[in-house]
């Protein structure tokens, strides 16, 4: 039976935090099995808000690092930086010309990011959900595993394969590109920020109490664990909607501990928050460790991860260009493959 192709991707923006791993890579460590995974580092989509030039190729390298760390096997998974494989910047052009702006402005992230920006928003912002849908469609995707808030990107990258590029310029052809289905693990798809339990944990939260890196030393875990917001009520418990920073800590450790919620739930129901807490730091400090002592020693050796991005590259990099081909053959463009005369 073929196996299901598999694409997904995380921006090296900042360190990687329990979110990105919960919600998006530890799954995809899973799926690398049985399934043709392909694993980018999204460094175009990092220069969409302003950056540091200095920083992004070491935080593009650690992304990498950390995908390795987590347990993706490059022997199983194709891994590679997105802009080392041109295709993705050449498709996204393509995908711009037809899909409609109104769609783009409807964006959720797009309106967040963008109120932050102001005046400086860049194209590049507003375009961010087509380069992806380029990132998907190039390798025609049949699964992309995300965290809950990619929803609303992979609906689009669907309605742009399918409405305006298979339906448009294939009607009564082969499709031109597959059509992707979201995979979203409810269990960790949406970690929630420790300073709010009703916000997403996430990278671009200007305060660093707010998430746990998966770089964090063991003390900075257990401070940030210990500042964690919490409420008046003792006992941990999923069920109250009032209380969403024990329901977040209680996923949290039920995840990290490798029990079930109802085991969680029975074990930490009547517990204080100090007992609770002490035991969450060293759950996640533990879970943490392995991923650091191997993120540390692929860092040290850059020709082993240098292999693996230069291998990643060579695979990834005939699959996009045959979809780029079918792309610009359906649309029209010559074919650049002439034989000369
Ligand atoms: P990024 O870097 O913001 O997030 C990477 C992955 O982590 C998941 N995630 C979370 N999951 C649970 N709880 C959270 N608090 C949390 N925060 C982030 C995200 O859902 C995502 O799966 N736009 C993508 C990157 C991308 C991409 C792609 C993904 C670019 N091209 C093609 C899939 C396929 C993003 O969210 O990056």
């Amino acid at each position: 039976m073929e196996r299901k192709r598999v694409l997904s991707g995380v921006q090296p923006t900042g360190v990687l935090h329990l979110g990105n791993w919960l919600g998006a890579i530890r799954n995809w460590v899973e799926l690398q099995h049985q399934h043709d995974t392909f694993f980018c580092v999204v460094d175009l989509h990092a220069i969409t808000v302003p950056h540091d030039p200095a920083l992004l190729a070491h935080q593009t390298r650690q992304t990498a690092a950390l995908y390795l760390a987590c347990g993706i096997d490059p022997q199983l998974a194709t891994v590679f930086v997105q802009s080392h494989v041109p295709a993705h910047s050449e498709l996204c052009w393509l995908l711009n010309c037809i899909t409609p702006l109104n769609w783009l402005e409807r964006m959720i992230q797009f309106k967040e990011k963008a109120n932050k920006q102001g005046s400086q928003t860049s194209v590049g912002l507003l375009d961010y959900p087509v380069l992806m849908a380029a990132d998907i469609l190039l390798y025609n995707a049949d699964l992309v595993p995300v965290g809950e808030d990619q929803k609303q990107h992979l609906e689009l990258a669907r309605n742009i394969a399918q409405q305006r590029l298979n339906t448009r310029f294939a009607p009564h052809r082969e499709t031109i590109l597959n059509v992707p289905e979201p995979l979203i693990f409810p269990e960790g798809a949406r970690v929630m920020s420790l300073t709010d339990g009703r916000n997403k944990m996430s990278k671009s939260d200007p305060n660093d109490n707010s998430r746990i890196n998966l770089l964090d030393a063991p003390e900075v875990v257990r401070k940030k664990i210990k500042r964690a917001k919490t409420d008046a009520a003792t006992g941990l418990t999923f069920d109250d909607p009032e209380r969403p920073e024990a329901s977040n800590l209680l996923a949290l450790y039920a995840l990290l501990s490798g029990g079930s919620r109802a085991a969680a739930a029975e074990e930490c129901g009547q517990m204080g928050w100090g007992q609770f807490k002490g035991m969450l730091s060293e759950v996640v400090v533990d879970a943490l460790r392995p991923i650091q002592q191997r993120h540390g020693e692929l860092m040290g050796d850059p020709a082993v991860l240098d292999r693996v991005l230069s291998q990643g590259r060579q695979r990834a990099e005939p699959v996009a260009k045959a979809s780029l081909e079918r792309v610009r053959t359906a649309l029209g463009l010559v074919p650049r493959n002439l034989e000369l005369s």
